[in-house]
């Protein structure tokens, strides 16, 4: 069992009918040793009553962004000290309200206040659930980074049955407890981490691009980031929120791109001490950009370009021992041993320590991905590994702090 001494975890309880079954979570992460901090909606407090909660906890229950018995900004103090807010149940009308970001009460000004990781337990009827608003809401908040916590298929309040029953109390702790418990394996390691796009521009309204989303890298940097390292996130032009405790910058071009990769590491390559290139860098660039907007002439027109630098490939080619620790992607077309064997191919021609293969239509837009590992130390392939984007992250992070093993600590 994780334990979760020194953490602050905020509870936050919104108005469900499974409200009672935050009591019970609080009680679980206490045993845990985390201190609880409570929160309660308004509507909340109409299910279960603040005695209970501070009674439990011995915290008083926050529920009033305008309370003037505190001094300072209640939701910037409790987002400071905080390592997970938690929201247990989580209404529909709450999920709304963090998707669209309003900050009209204390959980919701507090949701925008946070960098820890957020974690939501939904309950509610399975209609509720299945409504396009409401996963309109769900999409976004998971592109985000917020940690879905159920909902499970049971019997709900009104006796119905779907999905939209809260997963057990036992479950809500054990997955923050996972996360928040995980060890700093990483901890003194500085983790390099490219991701998205390129985008090169043609003319001022033109550009090449591709449809890389950033979700595996932003998923990798995060996942380093838990494990203690300290993470610098390269990326491309996302709409993606940077994930906490994660240094971001942002570029444009594959030039731009490597441009800053070189400033980090630096000429002798010390500057940190794993790269993992997870963007997906365009190979071609316009041979030229011109000032003003191309003008159409006749009936056809050819685009002429030039090849951007293999920026792994030339990291690769100058590192002379074994850091920093270098990652590349490869997304292919084909069945497995296609998708395996050219990776086999860019871990020999690229001299870095192991690629990650992604099958394409798997790996581009959606939220899964099915991969394999190909190491330059090891003839077999590992995978396939299948599950969410995150889930993928942890695999390959854990792999990462394995290559750490034998490369010396700063
Ligand atoms: C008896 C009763 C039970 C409710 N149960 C739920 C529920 O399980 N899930 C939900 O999303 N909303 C439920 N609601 C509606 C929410 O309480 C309402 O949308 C409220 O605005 C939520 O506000 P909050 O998220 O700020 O607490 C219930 C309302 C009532 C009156």
């Amino acid at each position: 069992m994780k334990r979760l001494d020194g953490k602050t975890i905020i509870l936050a309880v919104t108005g469900s009918i499974a409200a009672y079954k935050a009591v019970e979570v609080a009680r679980l992460f206490l045993k845990r040793g985390a201190r609880v901090r409570p929160v309660m909606t308004a509507s909340a407090r109409k299910f279960l009553g603040p005695t209970t909660l501070s009674g439990i906890t011995g915290e008083p229950v926050h529920a009033d962004m305008w309370d003037s018995s505190i001094e300072g900004e209640l939701h910037v103090t409790l987002a400071r000290g905080a390592d997970a807010l938690v929201v247990v149940p989580a209404t529909a009308d709450r999920l709304a309200v963090f998707a669209q970001g309003r900050a009209e009460d204390l959980l919701g000004a507090l949701a925008l206040c946070v960098s820890c990781p957020v974690f939501v337990a939904p309950a509610m009827h399975p209609r509720m659930w299945a409504h396009a608003a409401t996963q309109a809401s769900v999409a976004l908040l998971r592109s985000r980074g917020v940690a879905f916590l159920g909902p499970i298929h049971g019997q709900v309040a009104s006796g119905d049955e779907g999905v939209g029953r809260m997963i057990d109390p036992e479950a809500v702790v054990e997955a923050v407890a996972e996360m928040l418990g995980s060890s700093q394996e990483l901890a003194g390691r500085h983790v390099l981490v490219s991701a998205g796009p390129t985008v090169e521009d043609l003319d001022p309204v033109r550009f090449l691009t591709n449809r890389s989303s950033g979700k595996m890298g932003f998923a990798i940097a995060a996942q380093a980031a838990r494990k203690g390292a300290r993470v610098t996130l390269v990326a491309g032009p996302v709409n993606r929120a940077t994930p906490a405790n994660v240094e971001r910058v942002n570029v444009r071009s594959a030039l731009e791109l490597q441009t800053e990769l070189e400033r980090i590491l630096g000429p002798e390559l010390r500057g940190a001490d794993a790269l993992i290139m997870a963007a997906a860098v365009a190979d071609y660039r316009p041979a030229s950009f011109s000032d003003t907007k191309i003008k159409k002439q006749g009936e056809g027109a050819s685009l002429a370009l030039v090849r951007n630098p293999d920026i792994l490939a030339a990291i690769g080619a100058r590192r002379t021992g074994p850091s920093p620790v270098l990652v590349g992607f490869a997304l292919e077309t084909g069945d497995e041993a296609a998708v395996t064997a050219y990776a086999r191919g860019k871990v020999d021609a690229k001299k870095c320590d192991v690629i990650v293969a992604n099958e394409a239509s798997r790996a581009l837009e959606g939220d899964s991905n099915t991969m394999y590992l190909v190491f330059a130390s090891r003839d077999d392939a590992v995978g396939p590994i299948s599950g969410s984007k995150d889930e993928v992250a942890a695999v390959i992070v854990s792999e990462l702090a394995k290559l750490f093993e034998r490369t010396p600590r700063p």
